[in-house]
């Protein structure tokens, strides 16, 4: 594996590559990599030829009362593992490399409507960081496919909808949550939990399920499907910022004739907040 600070490096390799007509697959990341950053390199490995990861913690996307400063750099364990997952090349920007007229000041990429539900409502700026950071990196490594875990549904989409807009020649692949053995997704904000958090922290993921199968069963009041997940997260300790049922394909609030749909959920636990989501098919 192959580690790069700069784009000049970064493109004189991905260049050779494509010259080859190998096809490049891109997972972006900002590091403290788990399980579920190494199933998305795996699946990177069946999409593509040549396997580039990234990792920039991107203060973009931070609210000013955000984990930022205290967000986990472990780069030295994280290069040691892309290593033995078969990737090529690891892309480590830093700010000025990314932000070359800071932060501040940099071209924005706003994705309007999708940015402002959900997670972007709670956390204002956030999805805008996201596509901002997004673009940049898609432009310095030029990928033909990149990946992003179904965990953060909403990035997801935002990102898809980023690169239809602008145009992008890339391909925006989601992919399914990996979760620990009680269910709980994989994420890098539950190294925050303390033991007795961690204990309860599966309720996110079975609250979800709970409305699913309601869902499913037939009972079509979403209101009160969202009401009963919200009380019981309550009840088992976490504080919910959200509990929704929406479209699958663009988050718009479902009509009576939409059938694919997906239950979102942010919560927080302590100091951690935790985001879920599962998929719905309605007959
Ligand atoms: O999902 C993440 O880790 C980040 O939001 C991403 C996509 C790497 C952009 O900074």
């Amino acid at each position: 594996m192959q580690t790069v600070h700069n784009i000049a490096g970064l493109r004189a390799l991905v260049d050779q590559w494509r010259s080859r007509r190998e096809r490049v697959a891109f997972v972006p990341t900002m590091g403290n990599l788990h399980a579920g950053h190494m199933h998305l390199v795996k699946q990177a490995a069946g999409a593509g030829d040549r396997v580039v990861v990234s990792i920039f913690v991107n203060p973009m996307q931070f609210g000013p009362s955000e984990d930022y400063a205290a967000y986990p750099r472990t780069l030295k364990a994280d290069s040691l593992k892309l290593a033995e997952n078969g990737v090529h090349l690891l892309f480590v920007p830093d700010m000025a490399e990314l932000y070359p007229n800071g932060v501040e000041a940099t071209t924005r990429v706003e994705v309007p409507g999708l940015s402002d539900i959900l997670c972007g409502a709670e956390r204002p700026g956030h999805f805008t960081g996201v596509a901002t950071v997004v673009a940049k990196l898609f432009s310095a490594v030029r990928p033909h496919v990149a990946l992003f875990g179904e965990k953060d549904y909403q990035q997801l989409l935002v990102v898809q909808r980023l690169a239809e807009d602008l145009c992008m020649p890339v391909e925006v692949m989601g992919v399914p949550t990996v979760r620990e053995s009680d269910g709980l997704a994989l994420s890098s904000r539950n190294g925050y939990l303390s033991l007795e958090q961690r204990a309860v922290a599966p309720l996110l993921h079975n609250a979800l399920q709970h409305a699913c199968q309601r869902l499913v069963g037939g009972d079509h009041d979403f209101a009160a499907v969202e009401a009963d997940c919200v009380a019981a997260l309550g009840e088992g300790g976490y504080t919910p910022d959200y509990v929704s049922i929406r479209r699958s394909e663009d988050l718009g609030l479902p009509q009576a004739t939409d059938t694919a749909l997906r239950i979102l959920a942010a919560a927080w636990l302590g100091k951690a907040r935790l985001i879920d989501n599962l998929p719905i098919t309605l007959k």
